[in-house]
């Protein structure tokens, strides 16, 4: 099966709230609860949309500074697909396209299991960084 990407492509709030829920193992969030479409319209760079033919597979958002700074949100491809390099062109895209908006660096945070993921594949390179909980 064929797999497309496309930066700042089309998706629905369904398709991307289903996907959600399938990569982080949550409910389904309220369309209109949980609008992506309008997040991204107001706080991100883009994100890339990866599909095999109608069915959306594969999500990640880029929100940034303005300025140099973009990170990764919301990595996810959904389960029947995994381990296809999907996520790992999910990402090449998103920096990408980070890249050509004059972006300089590319931020992520994650779990110690995705470590090979981020680092091995993706390319990444360790370096400190701070999270702070706030609720
Ligand atoms: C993380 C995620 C996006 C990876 O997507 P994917 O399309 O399966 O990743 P790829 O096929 O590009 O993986 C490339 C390599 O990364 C590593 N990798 C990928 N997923 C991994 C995992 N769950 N655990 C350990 N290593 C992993 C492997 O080395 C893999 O190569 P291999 O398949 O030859 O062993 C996907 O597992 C997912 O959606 N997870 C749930 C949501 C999530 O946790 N997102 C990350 C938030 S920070």
């Amino acid at each position: 099966m064929t797999t497309t990407y496309e930066w700042r492509g089309a998706f629905t709030n369904r398709e991307v709230n289903t996907l959600h829920a399938e990569a982080f193992d949550t409910m389904v969030f309220d369309d209109q609860e949980w609008n992506w479409a309008d997040l991204v319209r107001r706080h991100s760079l883009g994100w890339v949309v990866a599909r095999q033919g109608p069915d959306l597979v594969g999500f990640v958002n880029v929100p940034w500074d303005g300025l140099v700074h973009a990170w990764l949100q919301d990595t996810m491809v959904s389960v029947s697909a995994r381990r296809m390099g999907i996520g790992t062109e999910l990402v090449a895209r998103a920096r990408d396209g980070a890249k050509a908006a004059g972006c300089e660096f590319l931020h992520v945070d994650f779990d110690d299991h995705l470590r090979s993921f981020y680092f091995g594949a993706c390319g990444f390179v360790p370096t400190n960084a701070g999270l702070m909980a706030l609720s």
